[in-house]
């Protein structure tokens, strides 16, 4: 049984109301500390800038929680017709309206808006968020928080003088494999953890998805894997090295934004841990993602996720069902589980689990990584 965390919600906590335990969305045991002045349980207002590919994942997960009013839908002029058709298929009208990025100030001063949802390409996240902290709103943000370190710093530093959640969206912590995972491996069933390897196996993203985030693979992409290595292991790499290289039937493309399609790292940690992270983009098979944890006591593997389960057997062959294709359909419940955990962290009955330190480590790690892929060298943190 791991040690309990202890939830310390914004405010006064009250010496006669006896503080609780219990567990939170992903399974941990916290103990809850009772404010004086707890939050009502009023509706939050809630803004969603970016309706794309992750804000209408985000979106889905916004009506289907119950939890949140959506008053604005907020995006590009290009996107108005989008943000219509959204607001119609959803049946949001009269309850939601819509703005332009150039408007936004309107909606940040809205005082009916509580969080503000980010879900456009990576370089408007720290403009974005930093306007939307300074105008007192809550905020949940797509990975990667920003492209830098020192950007993400501040933008955690802004939170913290003013007050704010800061939650980014690290959504594979929130899986059910992955999550049961790491509470396994915390309880103890595997003993001392020795090895870790991850592959990551993706068919894309496109040109005009690699053009718009200009990140690289190592923070678009192997970031969640590095996220989640940190989180399990509990430490930051004491060193890493990475190989990269073009191999795909799309190399133009990757060439043409100074990036790779698979790249190869390892990260070695203080305790003597070491990770193997493989990431592969352009992979004809679909979406392929597992974890391998190896402890001084037992192995924990997680399996790929197919359409079903369905396995057919004929006189020449065994087959089973062909891979997922996305993250979306990969991950499709830990979105839910991720908003109602940013929820929870704003009305103080959990603590965020994507901690300021935590956003920090991984960006640090996937800026070392990057270094290594330039310079061929091993990049001490
Ligand atoms: N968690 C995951 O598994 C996952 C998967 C894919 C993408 N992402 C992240 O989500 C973010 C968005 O990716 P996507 O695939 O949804 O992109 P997308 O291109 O599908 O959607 C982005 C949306 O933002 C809009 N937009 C662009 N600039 C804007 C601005 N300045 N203000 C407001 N809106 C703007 C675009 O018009 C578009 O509607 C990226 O940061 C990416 O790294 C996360």
């Amino acid at each position: 049984m791991p040690s309990a965390k202890i939830v310390f919600p914004l405010g006064k906590y009250s010496k006669t109301i006896p503080n609780t335990c219990q567990q939170n969305s992903i399974g941990e045991t916290v103990v809850i500390l009772h404010k004086l002045e707890m939050t009502s349980n009023q509706t939050l207002g809630a803004a969603l800038v970016g309706v794309g590919r992750m804000g209408q994942v985000h979106l889905k997960s916004m009506i289907d929680s119950g939890r949140l009013n959506i008053r604005w839908l907020v995006d590009i002029p290009a996107q108005h017709g989008l943000m219509a058709e959204l607001i119609k298929r959803h049946r949001l009208t009269g309850e939601t309206e819509i703005s332009d990025i150039e408007s936004s100030q309107k909606v940040l001063s809205d005082p009916r808006v509580d969080v503000v949802i980010i879900c456009t390409p990576t370089p408007s996240h720290y403009d974005i968020i930093k306007k939307a902290l300074t105008a007192g709103k809550h905020v949940m943000c797509e990975k990667p928080l920003t492209l830098t370190v020192s950007e993400t710093k501040d933008c955690y530093e802004l939170a913290k003088k003013l007050k704010k959640i800061l939650f980014c969206a690290y959504n594979r912590r929130f899986d059910k494999q992955f999550n049961t995972l790491y509470q396994r491996y915390k309880r103890g069933d595997i003993g001392n953890l020795r090895m870790v390897k991850f592959t990551s196996r993706e068919d894309g993203p496109g040109k005009e998805y690699l053009q718009n985030n200009r990140s690289g693979i190592f923070l678009d992409m192997a970031i969640h894997d590095i996220d989640y290595v940190c989180w399990l292991v509990g430490e930051r790499p004491s060193s890493v090295c990475a190989f990269g290289s073009i191999s795909s039937d799309n190399s133009a493309l990757y060439r043409s934004a100074d990036d790779f399609d698979c790249v190869t790292a390892i990260l070695n940690f203080p305790s003597g841990v070491m990770a193997n992270m493989e990431d592969t983009r352009a992979a004809r098979i679909g979406y392929e993602q597992k974890v391998e944890v190896l402890g001084t006591k037992g192995l924990i593997q997680t399996r790929n996720m197919k359409a079903s389960e369905l396995y057919s057997i004929t006189q020449n062959s065994c087959q089973s069902e062909a891979l997922l294709r996305s993250s979306e359909e990969r991950y499709v419940d830990s979105f839910p589980t991720e908003l109602n955990h940013f929820i929870n962290s704003i009305e103080g009955k959990e603590e965020n689990l994507v901690s300021a330190e935590s956003c920090i480590i991984a960006m640090e790690v996937s800026e070392a990584l990057s270094e290594s892929l330039k310079t061929g060298s091993i990049v001490r943190l």
